[in-house]
């Protein structure tokens, strides 16, 4: 079995290139743009398995892609490339229709060509696994859950971007037969998060004894992942999932992000006696929300629980404080971020 994984040098990509490279003997070859979110650091560890190959090229790069699929040929492709910052959307959207819309149309006539042209056994063996977000779903009140018949309401340019990428998805499986799946997960957190996102931010500013900032009220609330669980899912649908089906994965763990930068601050204070920040709580700094800041996400999983018997292994306090030792741990790996181009500055205030 040889998997083509996009996306492979990002968060949750890297995670699942290093959970497939643990728990199967399949070929990876890991397609990469590295942006500034694509990081080889993060697979120092696989580097040098020999079932593992890296491969850097843009998906919107469609002769490059086609020369890869010949090269290659791949059993499965799963697509996780993408732009993913909400708040670099509003900022800057062109990238994501770009990359997120453009770049997953050309990937689908590529792959579509290169399905068309395997031996028959090959061909029904092959699959495409698109890998979204429950933010495609829009903004829940303080009730009710996203299911997969959800309707699409999508409310920033990234969900935009990522919801109209599923619908080109679902319409090459429709028309063209071809053998996709899609999962829509919620947020997601763990080891390797660019420090842009709200965990690892506020756990690097929380250490550096700088304001932790929180958007509006901090009422927002999430569904959290933890990301080794998000990625067994992943294999889990890619290998048991129903042609031109989707699977919604959540971790059935609510927070408010008010929540959640208090469960940072406080496991700061229990992992470093010694900081002079303690008690970090004080840190906590209210900066102006995001435009059209979604209020709720919450995501009902049963489908995939019941179907394909997936559940998470981690619950948000486990799965936090691993994320936050994990950081603890290995200072060199963001230091080498925060010393490039981005300095935890705030993003997306459209201006
Ligand atoms: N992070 C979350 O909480 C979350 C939740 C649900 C779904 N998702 C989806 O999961 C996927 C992965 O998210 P992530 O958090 O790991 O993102 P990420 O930003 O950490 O990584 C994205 C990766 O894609 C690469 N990339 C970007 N543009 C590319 C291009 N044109 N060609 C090739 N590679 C390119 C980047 O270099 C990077 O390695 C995305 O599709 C995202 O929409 C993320």
């Amino acid at each position: 079995m040889k998997l083509i994984i996009t996306g492979g040098a990002g968060f949750i990509g890297s995670a699942l290139v290093r959970t497939v490279l643990a728990s199967t003997d399949w070929q990876v070859v890991n397609v990469d743009k590295l942006t500034y979110a694509g990081n080889l650091d993060s697979l120092v560890s696989v580097a040098s398995d020999p079932h593992y190959k890296f491969a850097q090229l843009d998906i919107c790069d469609g002769p490059g892609l086609e020369a890869l699929l010949e090269a290659e040929r791949p059993d499965a492709i799963m697509h996780l490339a993408a732009e993913s910052h909400v708040d670099r959307s509003i900022d800057g959207p062109s990238a994501f229709i770009e990359t997120n819309v453009v770049g997953t149309f050309n990937l689908l006539e590529k792959a579509l060509a290169y399905w068309r042209s395997l031996p028959a056994g090959t061909r029904d063996r092959f699959r495409f696994h698109h890998v979204s977000t429950d933010e495609v779903y829009g903004s829940l009140g303080p009730q009710g859950l996203f299911r997969e018949d959800t309707p699409y309401r999508p409310n920033s340019p990234y969900s935009a971007s990522k919801a109209a990428s599923d619908h080109l998805v679902r319409a090459w499986y429709h028309t063209y037969g071809f053998p996709a799946l899609i999962s829509n997960c919620s947020n997601n957190y763990g080891p390797f998060q660019f420090p842009e996102k709200l965990v690892p931010l506020n756990i690097l500013r929380g250490l550096e004894g700088r304001p932790m900032p929180v958007y509006g009220k901090g009422e927002n609330v999430r569904d959290w992942l933890y990301v080794e669980d998000h990625a067994r899912a992943l294999l889990t649908v890619l290998e048991g999932g129903r042609l031109g089906e989707v699977y919604n994965v959540g971790g059935n763990t609510e927070r408010r992000n008010i929540d959640v930068v208090n469960a940072i601050c406080d496991l700061l204070d229990e992992m470093l006696p010694g900081s002079a920040h303690r008690p970090h709580r004080q840190l906590i700094s209210f900066v102006a929300d995001r435009p059209g800041h979604d209020l709720r996400y919450a995501i009902d999983s049963t489908k995939l629980q019941m179907e394909l018997g997936w559940r998470p292994r981690e619950n948000f306090e486990t799965g936090l404080k691993k994320t936050v030792n994990w950081y603890l741990d290995n200072r060199m790996w963001w230091e080498k971020i925060l010393s490039g181009r981005y300095r935890t500055e705030r993003l997306g205030m459209s201006v």
